[in-house]
């Protein structure tokens, strides 16, 4: 299972790097946002050049729009090898897919909510579809089910699409999606933090620490 970061912030993604299980970073607008990264295609470059994986970049043209996304997809593919453009799952983002996919340009469809978008982003020749499980338990339902139910479907049919778990909120989510069989978990940098920790390893290896003091006083 691969993991990325789901963020904008260079810092963060220079740190999970540096643990070396770092595969890949998915960025949207919002996480823009959040870095102060006005200067989106920079940030973009800057992501890159750490993290020797695919780096996910969205296109913000309106949703109506299949020309303007295609454009935009272009450039954001000519900003280096490791981009796969984020296009939006609405019809003419379906559109967009494909042509830039037939263009040999990756992309990641985002804002997949249910199992029949999956499919329809993964006819249109999508590498990767991103269902958002965090937002989908927010509405009250479980968003884990999403990812069970198109990993048979891609199993059922052979898709090579790959389903990158986006939305992760919490270590639960991480396991959940493993378990699931999806191909990617993009994880917020704190709860990647966090599945490093359990409080009995913290405890046992101060009592290591302590017994091999007192051996060697
Ligand atoms: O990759 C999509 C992800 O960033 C959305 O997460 O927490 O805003 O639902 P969240």
């Amino acid at each position: 299972m691969k993991f990325f970061l789901d963020t904008a912030e260079v810092e963060e993604i220079k740190t999970a790097s540096e643990w070396g299980i770092l595969d890949g970073v998915t960025t949207n607008p919002s996480l823009m946002y959040k870095a102060g990264r006005k200067d989106f295609h920079q940030a973009v470059v800057d992501i890159c050049k750490i993290v020797k994986g695919p780096v996910s970049a969205e296109v913000t043209a309106p949703e109506t729009d299949s020309k303007a996304m295609i454009e935009q997809g272009r450039e954001l593919a000519k900003l280096h090898k490791n981009v796969y453009v984020k296009i939006p799952m609405f019809p003419e983002g379906v559109k967009a897919i494909k042509q830039l996919s037939s263009e040999g340009i990756r992309v990641n469809c985002t804002l997949i909510f249910s199992a029949n978008q999956a499919l329809i982003a993964a006819k249109a020749g999508a590498a990767y579809v991103s269902p958002f499980i965090g937002r989908v338990d927010d509405a009250g339902h479980e968003g884990i089910l999403i990812i069970e139910e198109i990993r048979e479907i891609f199993d059922n049919y052979d898709f090579d699409t790959e389903i990158l778990a986006a939305s992760l909120r919490h270590p639960l989510h991480v396991k959940q999606v493993a378990l699931a069989g999806a191909d990617i978990a993009t994880i917020p940098f704190s709860v990647m933090q966090q599945l490093f920790k359990h409080p009995l390893t913290d405890v046992g290896q101060k009592k290591f620490l302590d017994d091999w003091a007192k051996l060697n006083k």
